[in-house]
This record gives structure tokens, C-alpha cells and sequence, in this order.
């Protein structure tokens, strides 16, 4: 990766002007340590409140306003990035085609569909989608948006570190999330240094953590129920790029401490994040990240589109809660 391909805090500043008009700027709210088994407060950025459920919005929105709007753009995935591509190019007023793998949830493909989208199904792995949707923006010149792996992705991500900052100042270290590293990749440039940023990852998609160790991004395996938002199967070039310029640290947790997480999301303060999007909070509560004292902590929780219908069950002492749990009030209303 050259130094010219990666974004800088000043294409941040400039992606967060770009598109503030379209995009939502998301709450921060402090919460108290102990609802969470910790000892220190930490502070809490609802990017889930963003527009499409995600953050993908700013990445989407910062590549098309800084190309030029199309007539056609292009992006590979069932998930959030093809709900927020298909967002953007209906506010924008283009045609957006979203190549999705076959396998995709209905759910997700009804979404960008009922968006205006025109959806093509191809194959079983992102990787035949995003193959398809190269060839087809080679063939009809359409604009392609990368779903984590272009600069101007990256920048449009980084304005939620930017936000965060204004928000929450004077934060030692940011907890987030990764699947390709456009998040990542983005929040780390904007910190570079000035905060710890921590990347964090289920066991069942270690990509970040697997290029950290080999030096390089690597092809890894990925499983589990965060991989529909953070299974990619290899970190993108930028992002880990980004990551290694920043000096990242970078954590995995298992399952069950994302499923505890989304509980405690849930029973604590009613918010539904999708797994991927509490991931970075379980690092904390699972202890996979342990702050020392007085640490000024935040976390992004980056999305929320998935069934809530599973996240009424009440956090067991055996669910990969690091703290004690018996000493966690419970806010979940009772019925008089
Ligand atoms: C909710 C959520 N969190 C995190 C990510 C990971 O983002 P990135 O691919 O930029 O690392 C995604 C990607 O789809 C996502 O949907």
C-alpha cells in the first residue's frame, strides 16, 4: 500500500463536511461501570442509530460525493453495505445493483430490494459477489463501492472517530470492531496514536489478528454468528495497512461473551445491536480487554440489524461475564 492510498486525518475532516448533510450524527452516551460488570464508566457511541442500522452509510456516501454521483453503482453484499449503498444511491438519485451471494438472508435481500435496489444473485461467498460486481462495473462502467477496502470507504468510517472525539474528549482507548478494516481503518487514522485503539474480533473471524501475526493480510476461515457483518475472509489492504500505522492492539472473544454483550446492550439500556455490533463491547465484559484504573474507555456499537426476538433471556453467570453478575442489578421491567 502506498502512503498516498491511505486516508489521512485531513480526508477525514474533509469526508466529515462531505457528508454531513446525509448522514446522522450519532449519539454518545455515558453509562456507569458496574450495569456492565466493570468498574469505570465508559462511554457508548449508538452508530446503530446511524442511518440502514450501521455506520456503513458515511463510507458509502464519502465514495460516491467524492467520484461524482453516477448514474449506476455497484457494491458487493447481503449485509449492511448493500443496505447502505442502496440508501445512498436512492438519496442521491442513481441506480444502485447490489451482487449478493445466493445464501444471503431473504430478510437482508428484501431490504436493499424494497430500497430501489436492483438485486442480482450470484454464487455462495462475497468473494463470487464481489467478483461479479467487478466484472459488471468493468463492463458498464458503473461506480463501484467497496465494501471496506477504498480510501475514500475508509475516511467516510473515520468520521465516527472524529464524532466520537468532539463527543467524548479526552478518551484513552477505543474498542471496535472489525471485519474487512474499513472501520477500523478509518477510527485508527483519525487517533493515530493520540488514543489506544483496540480491534476486536470473534474467535470465528480473526482476520486482522491472523494478518497481525503473519505480517500480511492471510485467507482465514470464518464462522459464527457475527460472520454475516464481520466474516470477511481476508482484512482488507488499507485497513490493515491503517491498523499496523496506528499500532492497533487487537483481542478476540469468544461467542458467547458477543451473545452476553447484545443481553447486556438489550437489559441495561433497551438497545438491539446486532452480534457485530457488540462485539467491541464484549472484549470489556468479558475481560478480553481488561482497562486498568481510571481509563477513560469507549466503545462503538456499529449496528443493529438483526432479530431482537432472541435477546429477552436473562445474563447467566456462565455466559462469559467477566465481573460478577450477581452483583448486577437487573433493569429489566417487571411486570406489576
Ligand atoms: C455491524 C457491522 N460492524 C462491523 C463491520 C465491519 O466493518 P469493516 O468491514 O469495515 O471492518 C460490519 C461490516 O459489514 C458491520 O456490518
Amino acid at each position: 500500500v502506498s502512503d498516498h492510498e491511505l486516508p489521512t486525518r485531513e480526508a477525514i475532516e474533509f469526508a466529515a463536511r462531505r457528508i454531513a448533510p446525509h448522514v446522522r450524527r450519532t449519539p454518545v452516551i455515558e453509562v456507569e461501570g458496574p450495569a456492565f460488570g466493570l468498574d469505570e464508566p465508559l462511554a457508548l457511541k449508538l452508530e446503530l442509530l446511524q442511518h440502514t442500522g450501521s455506520f456503513k452509510p458515511r463510507g458509502a456516501f464519502n465514495r460516491v460525493l467524492e467520484a461524482g454521483v453516477p448514474e449506476v453503482v455497484v457494491a458487493a453484499s447481503g449485509g449492511n453495505h448493500g443496505f447502505a449503498v442502496a440508501h445512498t444511491a436512492r438519496s442521491l438519485r442513481c441506480r444502485a445493483e447490489i451482487f449478493v451471494p445466493a445464501t444471503a438472508p431473504p430478510v437482508k435481500v428484501d431490504g436493499i430490494r424494497a430500497l430501489g435496489a436492483r438485486v442480482e444473485l450470484v454464487g455462495t461467498t462475497y468473494a463470487q459477489a464481489l467478483a461479479a460486481s467487478a466484472a459488471r462495473a468493468e463492463h458498464t462502467g458503473a461506480l463501484v463501492i467497496h465494501a471496506y477496502d477504498q480510501p475514500a470507504v475508509l475516511a467516510g468510517q473515520g468520521t465516527v472517530g472524529r464524532e466520537l472525539e468532539q463527543q467524548s474528549p479526552g478518551v484513552d482507548t477505543v474498542l471496535v470492531a472489525v471485519g474487512g478494516g474499513g472501520l477500523i481503518g478509518g477510527i485508527a487514522t483519525w487517533w493515530s496514536r493520540r488514543a489506544r485503539v483496540v480491534a476486536v474480533e470473534p474467535v470465528g473471524c480473526p482476520t486482522l489478528h491472523a494478518a497481525l501475526r503473519a505480517g500480511t493480510p492471510v485467507d482465514v476461515e470464518v464462522f459464527g454468528l457475527a460472520s454475516d457483518a464481520l466474516g470477511a475472509s481476508r482484512v482488507g489492504r488499507l485497513g490493515f495497512a491503517a491498523a499496523v500505522a496506528a499500532d492497533v492492539s487487537s483481542v478476540l472473544v469468544p461467542e458467547e461473551a458477543i451473545v452476553t454483550a447484545r443481553r447486556l446492550l438489550w437489559q441495561r439500556l433497551r438497545v438491539a445491536a446486532e452480534p457485530g455490533g457488540a462485539t467491541a463491547l464484549a472484549a470489556l465484559t468479558s475481560g478480553a480487554y481488561r482497562p486498568a484504573p481510571g481509563e477513560r474507555v469507549a466503545v462503538v456499537v456499529c449496528g443493529g440489524n438483526a432479530d431482537p426476538g432472541d435477546l429477552a433471556a436473562p445474563v447467566s453467570s456462565r455466559s462469559g461475564l467477566a465481573g460478577s453478575p450477581a452483583s448486577i442489578p437487573d433493569a429489566s421491567p417487571r411486570t406489576p
